[in-house]
């Protein structure tokens, strides 16, 4: 096999190694980039005195022909082809001859491969964003159809005091505003163009790189050849970002597979998000959630992964970065399945308000009543503890809090009045709680709206 750098070598490359070197399988997904960046590279080099006006437009029509022949699937890929570069510039030198080979004038695979890979991931955040925006989407839909639909708040997975489903729902929209944030300034971070540092040290032609990062669409350009063929913090910061999102993914997954539980019931999955089992045939199993849950794992593996690649790296570009595109391809991978997927469960999803309201039992409003002994000027402290013998009370006699009687709340403490028992009620329980954050329908109804006012405006 000829390779593009093949001048110093006597023999060529063992098979094995050459299959171990190549990265054509994985890197093919930056094609559109490559031939994006050598365009802009080849009119670049019109401004440096490099190429004739007419020398760039054959290369630049030749690399549209090549992009062509690449987006139609009808490229032939050679054996000697290393990665996506040696394939594109091999088939433009095919296209339009020996001045093919003056287009790598000044540029090395290090400054184009992390121009090529930027360039893709600027476009994928973008991706993500709008995904990530469907599901916020989806949850504020869901939020605003039962947003005062009462059911058992938990922590510890005990029940706590009453929420309402809208009031849970947003809990899980406002990560994922956190996630859009992140994901601007991962995208911010990517936006800065290495191409023209060269193999490391810079390009000794007058290239005008501003002009490059404008035609290319980036934000700034790198300020050191040696960190810019070398920074992957781009790619690092795209991975944790991907992998909170995940994560934040899991952590409604694993609430849903508990809500669909027989034993919660508050909601039932659609046929179309959730699958059954070969032998018992009344399952019907979320293994959607389960998925999402499971897959938080690989996108934590990715990020670990390229992190530890990078950990032991000098400056400039070690073949190590080659590492750098299979977890950033497949978090990518991951994500765009994942995202819609939750957003279809959730547009999908039946609610079940009378389990809910099975489960709304009178503990849930055991603060309430010590919030009441504090109206009635006792210290919280000394309520809490007075109320914690009225549930003892109830506990002992096998009855929920609310068949006790007054004189039995009274044989606790006198300051128990005729009207104690009043709150013994979900919708004020919940109305009491009339504070930004909080339970009461105004209170919802502010959420929802700074939901809306978060959303980006694709998810609108
Ligand atoms: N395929 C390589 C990569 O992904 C491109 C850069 C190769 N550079 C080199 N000096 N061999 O990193």
């Amino acid at each position: 096999m000829s390779k593009l750098w093949g001048g110093r070598f006597a023999k060529g490359t063992d098979a094995l190694v050459h299959e171990f070197n190549a990265s054509l399988p994985f890197d093919k997904r930056l094609a559109a980039q490559d031939i994006a960046g050598s365009q802009a590279w080849a009119r670049g080099l019109v401004g440096a005195g490099v190429l004739t006006q007419a020398e760039a437009d054959t290369i630049v029509a030749g690399l549209a022909e090549v992009g062509e022949e690449l987006a139609n699937g009808r490229f032939q890929f050679d054996p000697a082809d290393e990665d996506i570069h040696t394939a594109v510039e091999r088939r433009l030198t095919e296209l339009v001859g020996p001045v093919g080979g003056k287009l790598h004038t000044g540029r090395s695979r290090n400054d184009q491969v992390a121009t090529d890979f930027r360039l893709w991931l600027m476009d994928a955040c973008d991706q993500v964003a709008v995904m990530l925006a469907d599901l916020q989407q989806a949850l504020i839909a869901s939020a605003e159809a039962n947003l005062n639909l009462p059911m058992p708040g938990y922590t510890h997975l005990q029940h706590a005091q009453p929420v309402t489903w809208g009031h849970w729902a947003l809990s899980h929209f406002w990560p994922l505003t956190r996630d859009q944030e992140r994901l601007a300034q991962v995208r911010q971070r990517t936006a800065v163009l290495p191409l023209g540092s060269g193999a490391l040290a810079g390009t000794a032609f007058p290239i005008n790189r501003q002009a490059l990062a404008d035609e290319l669409g980036f934000m700034t350009i790198s300020q050191n050849s040696l960190d810019g063929v070398s920074d992957r913090d781009f790619a690092a910061d795209f991975l944790y970002a991907a992998t909170l999102i995940g994560l934040h993914l899991s952590r409604v997954s694993e609430q849903l597979v508990l809500f669909s539980s027989s034993e919660f019931g508050f909601v039932r999955l659609d046929d179309g998000y959730s699958t059954g089992s070969s032998l018992m045939p009344q399952k019907k199993n979320p293994d959607t959630l389960e998925l999402t849950r499971g897959k938080s794992g690989r996108l934590l593996g990715n990020l670990v992964g390229l992190l530890t690649t990078l950990k032991g790296l000098p400056s400039s570009y070690d073949k190590d970065l080659q590492e750098d595109k299979e977890p950033v391809f497949d978090t990518f991978d991951t994500l765009s399945l994942t995202l819609p997927i939750m957003a279809g469960l959730f547009r999908t999803l039946a609610l079940r308000p009378d389990r809910m309201a099975q489960q709304l039992e009178p503990n849930l409003l055991a603060t309430d009543l010590a919030d009441y002994l504090v109206k009635q000027g006792l210290p919280f402290r000394q309520a809490h503890h007075l109320v914690g013998e009225v549930v003892q009370l109830a506990e002992n006699r096998n009855v929920p809090l609310t068949a006790l009687s007054l004189a039995d709340l009274q044989s606790v403490s006198d300051r128990f009045g005729a009207d104690a028992t009043a709150v013994f009620n979900f919708a004020t329980s919940l109305n009491n709680r009339d504070i930004t954050g909080g339970t009461s329908p105004q209170a919802l109804q502010a959420q929802l709206e700074a939901a809306q006012a978060a959303l980006p405006k694709h998810g609108r």
